[in-house]
């Protein structure tokens, strides 16, 4: 997969050198290029922003270094286009099933806003030529796209066959399409089997692994019930048997 990323703090995407995504791009299973926006700024001071029209506080990103970035990143003519993921706290709420759809796409472009954002003339430019998402990782301000950059990328490039050792671990993942949908993953442990007093439960060290995968789900519903009661409501009553609903 192929990631472009325009912001004015290349520096800011330093992590993806590192762990599995440092790994996967040295590999050549992830291919990160990042962009300084001011690469497409034409005056003395590389200025990428103006004052809001209509007023107001804070400044807006210009246009002018926006569409000639992505120009420039993804050209109209020459056959492939990208999707542009266009982080901010507007867009549509980043899910575990977008980082799965978003993995399956040969090339994203993200294009990262800082002060108010984007002039809005830049989306609808680029729309003509190639899918467009506004996305946000959560209902809150950041400074900028480029920590919810950082946040995607992370989320959808461990989605890409051989990134992770262990593939099957993304099945067991809370969010995880095809029975944890809508359910977060329960309690976990390893050795040793008692620490300052506590006990591993019992059940987990009996090698019965049809019951150990009852007591995982029945953990992954109380905690969902216990920190995200609003989620259990989402599950299709069809997906439910008589023992999860006892739970
Ligand atoms: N930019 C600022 N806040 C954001 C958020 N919550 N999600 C995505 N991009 C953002």
């Amino acid at each position: 997969m192929r990631i472009d990323i325009i912001t004015i703090f290349p520096d800011y995407f330093a992590p993806l050198d590192l762990s599995l995504i440092g790994k996967a791009r040295r590999s050549g299973l992830l291919d990160v290029r990042m962009h300084d926006l001011r690469t497409w700024t034409h005056d003395r001071h590389n200025t990428v922003d103006d004052t809001p029209y209509g007023g107001g506080p804070g400044m807006v990103m210009k246009p002018e270094p926006w569409g000639e970035a992505l120009d420039a990143v993804a050209p109209a003519e020459g056959g492939a286009t990208p999707r542009l993921i266009l982080p901010t706290p507007s867009g549509a709420p980043f899910t575990q099933a977008d980082a799965d759809r978003l993995a399956r796409e040969p090339w994203l472009v993200f294009a990262c806003g800082r002060y108010e954002g984007i002039d809005s003339r830049v989306a609808v430019d680029a729309a003509k030529r190639m899918p467009v998402e506004e996305v946000s990782i959560g209902d809150y301000v950041l400074n900028g796209g480029e920590s919810a950059t950082l946040v995607m990328v992370e989320a959808i490039s461990r989605l890409l066959p051989g990134v992770l050792g262990n593939a099957a671990s993304v099945a067991q993942d809370s969010f995880a399409p095809g029975g944890m949908e809508h359910l977060v993953e329960g309690p976990v442990y390893t050795k040793p089997p008692v620490w300052r007093g506590q006990e591993v439960p019992p059940l987990l060290l009996s090698g019965n692994h049809g019951a150990v995968d009852r007591w995982r789900r029945d953990e992954a519903l109380r905690k969902t019930a216990r920190n995200r009661p609003e989620l259990l409501d989402r599950i299709d009553p069809d997906d439910l048997d008589q023992r999860d609903r006892e739970v």
